[in-house]
């Protein structure tokens, strides 16, 4: 398999199903759907799981990454639905991330809480991995309009949309986007040394930011059309086999 893709809110399928495989992890069992791809196959699953019932404060992220990488997937693309907190992003965008901020609460954020599982710290400072925002990047320029920019994703607690004055200071703090997935899943992926890359689809303005005049329909409309977008996208990116030889994703243990 040359990866897999985890999909969100208003990204449920990934087309051509194969079959499913039902993985027992130690943080419970996930549904991965294997899909067609070209000559490829690729994993799927959706992080709110079907019928969008879990909140994003209580996704199990552990189980989900985990049954990835015991069905021996090293690459991963993730989509997330977000607000915006810059102008020049807008309902509708493709957004690829480059970096993230972590504003949540109380979140398991690791696989290592000490005990038998050990204490470890992993290096962050490329969170996206090099490869696949490149290999997404190349991607996207055959498939107009493409990502409308790069940007920084700050992930809140939720499940409540924030306050002006929080995204005031997400703002400051040099977010571009604000959703509430993208931590832990990010930084589980590093733990479990695979290559990981998100793109965000600007779902509306962030509260308080001027909101542009387009529909919020998720089944119809912009927001859908962006949804096809990013799918198509994803997938044509996991097409062709990638490495793990020009990033630090499979090494980002931090000696003690
Ligand atoms: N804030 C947080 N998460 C979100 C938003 C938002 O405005 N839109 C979609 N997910």
């Amino acid at each position: 398999m040359n990866g897999a893709i985890i999909g969100g809110t208003g990204f449920y399928d990934a087309g051509d199903l194969l079959r499913t495989e039902s993985v027992e992890t130690p943080f419970g069992t996930v549904d991965v759907e294997i899909i067609r791809h070209g000559d490829s196959e690729l994993g799927f699953l959706n992080r709110h799981g079907k019928g969008h019932s879990v909140p994003p404060h209580k996704v199990n992220y552990k189980a989900n990454l985990k049954a990835l990488e015991m069905l021996g997937i090293r690459h991963v693309l993730a989509g997330t639905a977000v607000g915006s907190c810059n102008p020049d992003f807008q309902n509708g965008d493709l957004i690829l991330l480059t970096d993230l901020i972590d504003n949540t609460r109380g979140r398991s954020l690791t696989y290592f809480d000490g005990g038998e599982s050990g204490v470890k710290h992993f290096d962050m400072s490329d969170p996206y991995c090099r490869n696949l925002r490149k290999r997404m990047s190349e991607t996207a320029k055959d498939q107009p309009p493409g990502f409308k920019g790069e940007g920084v994703y700050c992930c809140s607690e939720g499940p409540r949309f924030e306050t002006a004055a929080e995204v005031r200071m997400i703002r400051q703090w040099g977010g571009d986007v604000v959703g509430m997935t993208n931590v832990p899943e990010a930084q589980l992926a590093k733990e479990l040394g695979l290559c990981y890359a998100a793109v965000s689809v600007v779902v509306n303005m962030a509260t308080g930011m001027e909101q542009g005049a387009v529909d919020l329909e998720y089944g119809d409309g912009l927001i859908k059309a962006s949804m096809q977008r990013l799918r198509k996208l994803l997938k044509d990116s996991l097409m062709a086999p990638l490495d793990q030889d020009h990033c630090g994703c499979s090494n980002a243990l931090i000696p003690l």
